[in-house]
């Protein structure tokens, strides 16, 4: 039973003043303007019949009705991570909500793909289309409705940041692709895709608000929040994205979650997103201000501060803010109208979508349906549908395809089949103690194909390396263990192969005293991994080195040692780390796989502000100083080699690239010709309804104790009508307005203003494959700004990339790469737009195989090409 005897609507208000207010710890000049009213979604031409469908159904519904759509019914109150309530007298359903980002998590029979990290360090958007497919339609067929992925924020600013693994690698362009590709895939099959975390959640220390603590504050100026953080976000709406998953933390002082400049000024208004906007799970903490400041869902319902007794900011309490006139029903409307258009998008209303047939709580068949509830009806809640179908296929190509060959000396890769091999290191075989024995993979043991946390999945199985060895016949002895055995001794002719790895995840559980961040292990190997590797050069002659990680680790310790030859990151494989490695290093296929993020020499490389915030009193502060100079823009700013650069990876061939050209396609100018005007949106009565519309129904079967519900009292709805007649009003935050407005300049469409994507130039490049293998190359093409320019530029950006097919010796492939208006542009903080700072200046756009291997050069001014050029960096 819902506990709305007990009323938090004081609380709620004092909340809402507290939070709206920008805390006093910000420094000066950062700033989240206050952005009202909360902008109606409906009005892009995509979306133009869900929203009618949507607006047939919403006029339909009671206030509780509507109010119950917005929220989760309460913490494991149903089989999903999160389940919203549903109006089935004006058909709308129950939606199911789960995890994560690589596969179905806590579940069975699904597969567990390659992390989003391993998807970045393919640079093939093929196959990050591919893997959304597939997550998709598993999804789908556990009926799920709503996936809680793809993740591009963290975009990867802090290299020691826990949960960097999720998403596809620290470059804005590199998660965009992979972002936009994986919510095109997941939504092609009907699944709705959500794009999280907006934004900046850059560590996971400190994350969230709690009794005791606000949640860190990311402090960034507006220039760096456009070209860096929000840049992913804006391809994923392009893409027409159905959700999107605010974060903990706050920005600029003020929580993500209820943070109006996010939501309805950048969201909705400037990106055009047609979606609905969810809460992380108990990063609500307010309620009307929530509500005001664009969240249109809350997640999974219940109060963070004591998320246990079936309290919510909404539900019960939004109905009343409805009736005591607190929140607009204007505002109710749009976030229900947006949840369930929707739906209607990924035509989710076909009787053919899958109901829910797994539990996310329970691997049992039978169970409590609502385990959150001390008393709870029991019923079947698992039915264990196998969805992984073939998708084993692909979840295999990309594990191979991201491997990146960091170092091969004299060509020691690949092994002869019947190479003789020594093989080290616990991570090349499965978790003793059972491949799922960690909940949530919250432990490192064995190999590691996933970092832990929600962002985890369930293993069907787990392919190793030592399982590849063996099915591939190869003569191998293997010492499983991490610290050097006395046993193993060299002959001549052998080959050490050593596993090693570093693991990250999300702050709910500490591993080895890592709270989700690398707190304790820095950027080192786990488990003493470099003492590992250096016992064994000291041993042997002949050494390679598979690497396992979440993101960047240092490598100094041995990388030079004479007899470590070659370095392989085969980064997360997921279940397939097995036969993708051995397809890799007895060379059936070339590496082609790219580092999504630069690796230091050491952590000194780093700007300071990248060091991990501990603990402050009051509210953390995390202030972005060091701007856009992030990861490979740092490195080149600062003039510092790193060990490896962005987007090295090695092959067992060698490709040139030649005979580019370039074709101007859209004129540029200074500014992008003008937006055009909103669409019509729904129109619905504003009345505030009658009390009586969110009374309990007469005699209610079996209340759930503590399930959240969205009616109240009589007495109550009563009161809160009353309230609103005696004219007590809710004390509207700074800048409060109701009128809807045209929207901003840098909008007109999903993903802001159509013409930033227009095409400026395209680029055509001959890649050659001149060595004596196979292999398929990637072009990386980064747009170096005039140099004459009054704005500060990174040195180069990655705006595109294109992998090649397998290319035989000898062989070329043309691959046309493009520049969009917005990759010419900066975010001009005045103008509150996109400008081409130069249109006439001189443009660089270079292509090669590495930010550090760019030879190639196309100039805009003279739009000629010319080979043989001085990298920029
Ligand atoms: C918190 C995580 O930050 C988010 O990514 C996840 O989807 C939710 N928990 C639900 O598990």
């Amino acid at each position: 039973m819902s506990s709305h005897s007990f009323s938090p609507f004081s609380l709620v208000l004092l909340l809402s003043l507290s939070s709206c207010a920008t805390s006093v710890d910000v420094p000066a000049g950062y700033v989240s303007s206050p952005y009202y009213p909360a902008p109606h979604g409906g009005w892009s031409p995509d979306w133009t019949e869900s929203y009618r469908k949507a607006s047939l159904l919403v006029s339909n519904m009671t206030l509780a009705e509507k109010t119950n759509v917005t929220s989760g019914t309460g913490i494991y109150m149903g089989r999903c991570v999160g389940n919203s309530g549903s109006a089935p007298r004006a058909g709308f359903p129950q939606l199911c909500l789960q995890d994560g980002p690589l596969g179905v998590r806590n579940s069975d029979h699904n597969t567990a793909f390659p992390a989003g990290i391993t998807v970045g360090a393919t640079f093939d958007k093929d196959l990050m289309h591919a893997r959304g497919v597939a997550i998709g339609e598993e999804f789908r067929g556990k009926g799920v409705n709503v996936h809680l992925g793809p993740s591009v924020g963290p975009l990867g600013r802090r290299p020691r940041g826990g949960r960097n693994w999720e998403g596809f690698g620290a470059d804005p362009v590199l998660q965009a692709f992979g972002g936009s590709r994986t919510v095109e895939g997941i939504q092609s099959v009907g699944v709705i895709a959500t794009i999280k975390h907006l934004i900046a959640n850059e560590q996971e220390k400190y994350r969230m608000y709690n009794l005791a603590q606000d949640g860190i504050s990311s402090n960034l100026d507006d220039r760096t929040l456009h070209e860096l953080y929000l840049w992913p976000f804006a391809e994923a709406v392009r893409s027409g994205v159905g959700s999107v998953m605010m974060a903990y933390n706050a920005v600029n002082g003020s929580a993500c979650s209820q943070n109006s400049y996010l939501i309805n000024n950048l969201l909705k208004d400037e990106l055009g997103f047609q979606g609905f906007v969810m809460s992380d799970w108990l990063a609500q903490i307010t309620g009307v201000a929530s509500a005001l400041s664009g969240l249109d869902m809350t997640m999974p319902g219940d109060i963070h501060t004591i998320p246990l007794f079936g309290s919510s900011y909404w539900m019960y309490e939004y109905s009343r803010s409805v009736l005591n006139g607190s929140i607009p029903v204007d505002r109710l409307n749009d976030a229900v109208t947006r949840i369930v258009a929707t739906w209607f998008q990924m035509g989710q209303d076909s009787a053919s979508y899958p109901k829910p047939n797994f539990d996310s709580n329970t691997l049992d068949a039978e169970g409590p349906l609502f385990p959150g509830s001390l008393f709870s009806p029991k019923g079947v809640v698992n039915e264990f549908v196998d969805v992984q179908g073939n998708h084993a296929v692909v979840a295999r190509d990309i594990a191979r395809d991201a491997i990146t060959l960091l170092k091969n000396t004299n060509d020691i890769l690949p092994l002869a089949k019947t190479a003789k091999l020594k093989v080290f290191g616990t991570d090349a075989e499965k978790n003793p103690d059972g491949i799922n024995s960690c909940t949530d993979m919250g432990c490192d043991k064995g190999t590691l194909g996933m970092g832990w946390g929600s962002g985890s999945a369930r293993y069907p199985y787990v392919d190793s390396p030592i399982d590849g060895f063996k099915s591939r016949g190869a003569n191998y002895t293997f010492f499983n263990t991490d610290s050097f055995p006395s046993n193993s001794v060299p002959t001549a002719g052998d080959i050490a192969v050593v596993f090693v790895n570093a693991d990250s995840g999300e702050n709910y559980i500490t591993v080895e005293n890592n709270p989700g961040d690398r707190t304790d292990s820095n950027l080192n190997l786990w488990h003493n991994g470099d003492k590992l590797i250096q016992d064994v050069a000291a041993k042997y002659t002949d050494v390679v080195v598979i690497v396992h990680t979440v993101g960047p680790i240092l490598l100094e310790a041995w990388h030079d040692l004479p007899a470590v030859k070659a370095v392989l990151f085969a980064h997360l494989p997921g279940q397939e780390a097995g036969e993708s490695l051995m397809q890799i290093i007895f060379g059936d296929v070339s590496p082609s796989g790219h580092l999504p993020y630069t690796i230091p020499k050491s952590e000194d490389n780093y700007p300071d502000s990248l060091d991990l915030i501990g603990f402050e009193l009051g509210q953390p502060q995390d202030t972005f100083t060091e701007g856009l100079y992030i990861d490979y823009r740092h490195f080149h700013k600062a003039n510092i080699t790193p060990r490896y650069a962005f987007g090295h990876g090695l092959s067992y061939t060698t490709f040139s690239f030649s005979k580019a050209t370039i074709t101007p396609v859209t004129t540029l100018t200074t500014l992008p010709p003008a937006r055009a005007a909103k669409g019509s949106t729904m129109v619905y009565s504003t009345a505030i309804p009658a009390a009586a519309e969110a009374y309990w129904p007469a005699n209610f079967p079996n209340r759930i104790w503590r399930y959240l519900y969205s009616w109240l009292e009589k007495a109550d709805a009563d009161n809160a009508a009353a309230d609103l007649k005696a004219g007590k009003t809710y004390p509207y935050p700074t800048g409060y307005s109701n009128a809807q407005t045209a929207g901003p300049a840098a909008g007109g469409a999903q993903g802001g203003n159509p013409a930033l994507f227009d095409v400026a130039y395209t680029i055509s490049v001959t890649v050659t494959n001149t060595g004596k293998a196979t292999g398929r190359a990637v072009a990386q093409l980064y747009v170096q700004y005039p140099t004459d320019l009054a704005v500060d530029t990174p040195v180069i950006q990655l705006r595109d990339f294109v992998k090649t097919s397998a290319l035989a010796a000898g062989a070329s492939e043309v691959v046309k790469l493009r520049v969009t208006r917005k990759d010419m542009s900066v975010w001009d903080t005045v103008k509150q737009n996109w400008v081409v700072p130069s249109v006439d200046g001189d443009y660089g756009i270079w292509v090669g195989a590495a930010s550090d291997a760019l030879a190639l050069r196309c100039g805009t001014a003279a739009k000629t090409c010319a080979e043989g050029v001085k990298s920029p960096v």
